[in-house]
Protein backbone atom coordinates (compact mmCIF):
# COMPACT_ATOMS: atom_id res chain seq x y z
CA UNK A 1 0.00 0.00 0.00
CA UNK A 2 1.34 3.27 -0.65
CA UNK A 3 2.10 5.83 2.13
CA UNK A 4 -0.51 8.45 2.16
CA UNK A 5 1.22 11.83 3.11
CA UNK A 6 -0.72 14.76 4.54
CA UNK A 7 -1.39 17.86 2.19
CA UNK A 8 1.19 21.01 3.35
CA UNK A 9 -0.64 23.68 5.20
CA UNK A 10 -4.14 21.90 5.45
CA UNK A 11 -6.03 24.40 7.66
CA UNK A 12 -4.76 27.40 5.57
CA UNK A 13 -7.03 26.26 2.48
CA UNK A 14 -10.11 27.68 1.07
CA UNK A 15 -12.57 24.37 1.95
CA UNK A 16 -13.42 24.64 -1.59
CA UNK A 17 -11.14 25.28 -4.55
CA UNK A 18 -13.53 23.47 -7.04
CA UNK A 19 -16.95 23.54 -6.70
CA UNK A 20 -19.43 21.60 -8.57
CA UNK A 21 -23.14 22.25 -7.93
CA UNK A 22 -26.32 20.32 -9.80
CA UNK A 23 -24.44 19.53 -12.94
CA UNK A 24 -26.36 17.49 -15.43
CA UNK A 25 -25.40 17.06 -18.80
CA UNK A 26 -26.75 15.54 -21.91
CA UNK A 27 -25.58 13.78 -25.04
CA UNK A 28 -28.87 14.36 -27.32
CA UNK A 29 -31.68 12.11 -24.80
CA UNK A 30 -29.06 10.31 -22.75
CA UNK A 31 -29.08 11.88 -19.32
CA UNK A 32 -24.91 11.26 -18.88
CA UNK A 33 -24.84 13.30 -15.83
CA UNK A 34 -27.87 13.87 -13.08
CA UNK A 35 -27.21 16.64 -10.83
CA UNK A 36 -23.47 16.36 -9.28
CA UNK A 37 -22.18 17.70 -6.39
CA UNK A 38 -18.71 17.89 -5.64
CA UNK A 39 -15.91 19.90 -3.74
CA UNK A 40 -12.03 19.77 -4.19
CA UNK A 41 -10.16 21.18 -1.62
CA UNK A 42 -6.81 23.08 -2.44
CA UNK A 43 -4.06 20.94 -1.96
CA UNK A 44 -6.37 17.80 -1.99
CA UNK A 45 -6.60 14.54 -3.91
CA UNK A 46 -10.25 13.40 -4.87
CA UNK A 47 -10.90 10.44 -6.50
CA UNK A 48 -14.44 9.67 -8.44
CA UNK A 49 -14.73 5.93 -8.70
CA UNK A 50 -17.08 4.53 -10.81
CA UNK A 51 -17.37 1.76 -13.47
CA UNK A 52 -17.84 1.37 -17.56
CA UNK A 53 -20.45 4.50 -18.74
CA UNK A 54 -21.15 5.69 -15.16
CA UNK A 55 -19.92 9.18 -16.23
CA UNK A 56 -16.21 9.82 -15.39
CA UNK A 57 -14.95 11.61 -18.22
CA UNK A 58 -18.18 13.24 -18.72
CA UNK A 59 -17.80 14.96 -15.91
CA UNK A 60 -13.57 15.84 -16.53
CA UNK A 61 -14.96 17.03 -19.79
CA UNK A 62 -17.22 19.29 -18.81
CA UNK A 63 -15.32 20.84 -16.14
CA UNK A 64 -12.70 21.44 -18.73
CA UNK A 65 -15.03 23.13 -21.03
CA UNK A 66 -15.29 21.02 -23.74
CA UNK A 67 -18.67 19.64 -22.76
CA UNK A 68 -22.01 22.01 -22.82
CA UNK A 69 -23.72 21.39 -19.48
CA UNK A 70 -27.57 21.40 -19.33
CA UNK A 71 -27.93 22.24 -15.73
CA UNK A 72 -25.35 22.88 -12.78
CA UNK A 73 -22.42 25.13 -12.26
CA UNK A 74 -18.51 24.39 -12.04
CA UNK A 75 -16.84 27.47 -10.02
CA UNK A 76 -12.87 27.42 -9.36
CA UNK A 77 -12.17 29.49 -6.36
CA UNK A 78 -15.89 31.00 -6.74
CA UNK A 79 -15.30 32.29 -9.99
CA UNK A 80 -18.21 30.49 -12.97
CA UNK A 81 -16.36 28.16 -15.39
CA UNK A 82 -19.49 26.67 -16.62
CA UNK A 83 -23.01 27.59 -16.67
CA UNK A 84 -25.79 26.31 -19.21
CA UNK A 85 -27.01 30.01 -20.23
CA UNK A 86 -25.15 32.41 -21.71
CA UNK A 87 -21.11 32.38 -22.68
CA UNK A 88 -19.45 29.82 -21.08
CA UNK A 89 -15.91 30.15 -20.32
CA UNK A 90 -14.11 28.48 -23.21
CA UNK A 91 -11.37 25.50 -22.73
CA UNK A 92 -8.45 27.33 -23.28
CA UNK A 93 -9.10 30.15 -21.20
CA UNK A 94 -9.86 27.08 -18.37
CA UNK A 95 -6.30 26.03 -19.32
CA UNK A 96 -5.63 29.87 -18.66
CA UNK A 97 -7.41 29.50 -15.40
CA UNK A 98 -5.16 26.94 -14.29
CA UNK A 99 -6.56 23.88 -14.82
CA UNK A 100 -5.13 21.06 -17.06
CA UNK A 101 -6.62 17.56 -17.93
CA UNK A 102 -4.84 14.51 -18.74
CA UNK A 103 -7.48 12.81 -20.86
CA UNK A 104 -8.69 9.00 -21.23
CA UNK A 105 -6.33 7.19 -23.07
CA UNK A 106 -3.30 9.85 -22.76
CA UNK A 107 -4.55 11.73 -26.56
CA UNK A 108 -0.92 12.36 -26.94
CA UNK A 109 0.35 13.49 -30.45
CA UNK A 110 1.41 10.26 -31.39
CA UNK A 111 3.74 11.26 -34.53
CA UNK A 112 5.60 13.74 -32.66
CA UNK A 113 8.22 13.27 -30.59
CA UNK A 114 8.33 13.95 -26.67
CA UNK A 115 10.12 16.88 -26.47
CA UNK A 116 7.52 18.45 -29.08
CA UNK A 117 4.28 17.10 -26.96
CA UNK A 118 5.81 18.97 -24.19
CA UNK A 119 5.84 21.84 -25.68
CA UNK A 120 2.86 21.60 -27.20
CA UNK A 121 1.58 21.87 -23.12
CA UNK A 122 3.60 25.03 -22.66
CA UNK A 123 1.87 26.82 -26.07
CA UNK A 124 -0.03 29.21 -24.01
CA UNK A 125 2.93 30.69 -22.55
CA UNK A 126 5.49 32.76 -22.66
CA UNK A 127 7.81 32.69 -19.76
CA UNK A 128 10.83 30.51 -21.54
CA UNK A 129 12.49 30.26 -18.12
CA UNK A 130 9.68 29.23 -16.41
CA UNK A 131 8.60 26.34 -19.21
CA UNK A 132 12.75 25.27 -18.99
CA UNK A 133 12.39 25.12 -14.88
CA UNK A 134 9.18 22.81 -15.65
CA UNK A 135 10.30 20.64 -18.16
CA UNK A 136 13.67 19.43 -15.60
CA UNK A 137 10.24 19.54 -12.53
CA UNK A 138 9.01 16.57 -15.74
CA UNK A 139 12.30 14.97 -15.94
CA UNK A 140 12.64 14.92 -11.76
CA UNK A 141 9.34 13.19 -11.77
CA UNK A 142 9.50 10.78 -14.79
CA UNK A 143 13.40 10.37 -15.83
CA UNK A 144 12.82 7.99 -19.10
CA UNK A 145 11.11 11.18 -20.36
CA UNK A 146 14.65 12.94 -20.25
CA UNK A 147 16.12 9.98 -21.87
CA UNK A 148 13.32 9.77 -24.92
CA UNK A 149 12.96 13.23 -26.04
CA UNK A 150 13.73 12.15 -29.68
CA UNK A 151 11.58 9.47 -29.56
CA UNK A 152 8.09 9.35 -30.92
CA UNK A 153 5.42 9.21 -28.38
CA UNK A 154 3.47 6.98 -30.62
CA UNK A 155 6.00 4.11 -29.79
CA UNK A 156 6.31 5.05 -26.41
CA UNK A 157 5.34 1.93 -23.70
CA UNK A 158 2.19 2.46 -21.98
CA UNK A 159 3.67 3.87 -18.71
CA UNK A 160 5.71 6.11 -20.46
CA UNK A 161 2.91 7.42 -22.69
CA UNK A 162 0.87 8.09 -19.30
CA UNK A 163 4.18 9.94 -17.84
CA UNK A 164 3.94 11.78 -20.92
CA UNK A 165 0.44 12.80 -20.79
CA UNK A 166 0.98 14.06 -17.03
CA UNK A 167 3.96 15.99 -17.60
CA UNK A 168 2.32 17.85 -20.62
CA UNK A 169 -0.65 18.57 -18.31
CA UNK A 170 2.27 19.77 -16.17
CA UNK A 171 3.92 21.84 -18.50
CA UNK A 172 0.66 24.41 -18.57
CA UNK A 173 1.72 24.96 -14.61
CA UNK A 174 -1.86 24.19 -13.27
CA UNK A 175 -3.07 24.62 -10.03
CA UNK A 176 -5.58 21.65 -10.19
CA UNK A 177 -5.11 18.80 -12.33
CA UNK A 178 -7.87 16.53 -13.87
CA UNK A 179 -6.70 12.88 -14.84
CA UNK A 180 -8.75 10.97 -16.18
CA UNK A 181 -8.14 6.70 -15.97
CA UNK A 182 -4.02 7.12 -15.88
CA UNK A 183 -4.05 3.52 -14.65
CA UNK A 184 -6.19 2.45 -17.98
CA UNK A 185 -4.33 -0.58 -19.78
CA UNK A 186 -1.26 -0.55 -16.91
CA UNK A 187 0.11 -3.26 -15.25
CA UNK A 188 -0.35 -3.02 -11.49
CA UNK A 189 3.50 -2.41 -10.54
CA UNK A 190 3.24 0.81 -13.00
CA UNK A 191 0.42 1.97 -12.38
CA UNK A 192 1.54 2.24 -8.01
CA UNK A 193 4.67 3.97 -9.24
CA UNK A 194 3.09 6.29 -11.67
CA UNK A 195 0.33 7.31 -8.16
CA UNK A 196 3.46 7.92 -6.52
CA UNK A 197 4.03 10.60 -8.34
CA UNK A 198 0.68 11.68 -8.35
CA UNK A 199 1.51 12.33 -4.51
CA UNK A 200 4.72 13.83 -5.44
CA UNK A 201 2.53 16.34 -8.14
CA UNK A 202 0.23 17.41 -5.20
CA UNK A 203 3.53 17.93 -2.30
CA UNK A 204 4.64 20.48 -5.26
CA UNK A 205 1.27 22.28 -4.75
CA UNK A 206 -0.86 21.05 -7.73
CA UNK A 207 -4.42 19.94 -6.45
CA UNK A 208 -5.74 17.48 -7.73
CA UNK A 209 -9.27 15.48 -9.14
CA UNK A 210 -8.54 11.68 -10.08
CA UNK A 211 -11.11 9.64 -11.93
CA UNK A 212 -10.87 6.00 -12.08
CA UNK A 213 -12.52 2.26 -12.04
CA UNK A 214 -9.13 1.25 -10.01
CA UNK A 215 -11.04 1.98 -7.00
CA UNK A 216 -8.59 0.90 -4.44
CA UNK A 217 -5.47 2.35 -5.73
CA UNK A 218 -7.18 5.81 -5.89
CA UNK A 219 -9.06 5.27 -2.49
CA UNK A 220 -5.46 4.72 -1.18
CA UNK A 221 -3.46 7.94 -2.98
CA UNK A 222 -6.23 10.55 -2.09
CA UNK A 223 -7.72 12.52 1.00
CA UNK A 224 -11.42 11.74 -0.31
CA UNK A 225 -13.41 9.72 -2.52
CA UNK A 226 -17.06 10.08 -4.17
CA UNK A 227 -18.84 7.44 -5.64
CA UNK A 228 -20.47 7.91 -9.25
CA UNK A 229 -22.89 5.63 -10.33
CA UNK A 230 -25.05 6.44 -13.60
CA UNK A 231 -24.28 9.65 -12.77
CA UNK A 232 -25.00 10.24 -10.18
CA UNK A 233 -23.19 10.42 -6.39
CA UNK A 234 -24.03 8.52 -4.49
CA UNK A 235 -21.44 8.11 -1.50
CA UNK A 236 -19.00 10.32 -0.82
CA UNK A 237 -16.57 10.20 2.62
CA UNK A 238 -12.68 10.19 2.93
CA UNK A 239 -11.33 7.87 1.08
CA UNK A 240 -9.68 6.20 4.43
CA UNK A 241 -13.41 5.26 5.30
CA UNK A 242 -14.82 4.39 1.62
CA UNK A 243 -12.10 2.02 1.47
CA UNK A 244 -13.64 0.27 4.43
CA UNK A 245 -17.71 0.35 3.57
CA UNK A 246 -18.83 -3.00 3.10
CA UNK A 247 -21.30 -1.72 0.21
CA UNK A 248 -18.10 -0.23 -1.22
CA UNK A 249 -15.90 -3.50 -1.04
CA UNK A 250 -18.52 -5.73 -2.55
CA UNK A 251 -19.29 -3.02 -5.60
CA UNK A 252 -15.53 -1.88 -6.18
CA UNK A 253 -13.26 -3.56 -4.46
CA UNK A 254 -13.87 -7.07 -4.95
N1 LIG B 1 -20.47 11.17 -27.38
C1 LIG B 1 -21.43 10.51 -26.74
N2 LIG B 1 -22.66 10.36 -27.29
C2 LIG B 1 -23.64 9.70 -26.65
N3 LIG B 1 -23.51 9.15 -25.42
C3 LIG B 1 -22.31 9.25 -24.84
C4 LIG B 1 -21.21 9.93 -25.46
N4 LIG B 1 -20.15 9.87 -24.64
C5 LIG B 1 -20.58 9.19 -23.54
N5 LIG B 1 -21.87 8.81 -23.67
C6 LIG B 1 -22.66 8.07 -22.68
O1 LIG B 1 -22.65 8.79 -21.47
C7 LIG B 1 -22.51 7.88 -20.36
C8 LIG B 1 -21.27 8.25 -19.56
O2 LIG B 1 -20.11 8.00 -20.37
P1 LIG B 1 -18.65 8.34 -19.88
O3 LIG B 1 -17.74 8.12 -21.02
O4 LIG B 1 -18.64 9.64 -19.22
O5 LIG B 1 -18.44 7.19 -18.78
P2 LIG B 1 -17.12 6.74 -18.02
O6 LIG B 1 -17.48 6.62 -16.59
O7 LIG B 1 -16.00 7.65 -18.37
O8 LIG B 1 -16.86 5.30 -18.62
P3 LIG B 1 -15.46 4.52 -18.90
O9 LIG B 1 -15.01 3.97 -17.58
O10 LIG B 1 -15.85 3.44 -19.85
O11 LIG B 1 -14.50 5.50 -19.49
C9 LIG B 1 -22.48 6.49 -20.96
O12 LIG B 1 -23.79 5.96 -20.89
C10 LIG B 1 -22.05 6.72 -22.39
O13 LIG B 1 -22.58 5.73 -23.24
MG1 LIG C 1 -14.19 7.40 -19.22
Amino acid sequence: MTAKKEPAEKSAKPAKYLEIMGLHVHYGNIHALRGVDLAVGRGEIVCVVGVNGAGKSTLMWAIAGVLPVTEGSVLLNGVPLVRPAGRAVRPHEIVNLGISLVPERRRLFSPLTVKENLIMGSIRRTDREGIAADLERCFSLYPVLKERLAQRAGTLSGGEQQMLAISRALMSRPSILLLDEPSLGLAPLVVESLFETILKIREEGVTVLLVEQNAFQALDISDRGYILQTGQIVESAPSIELIENPLVRKAYLA
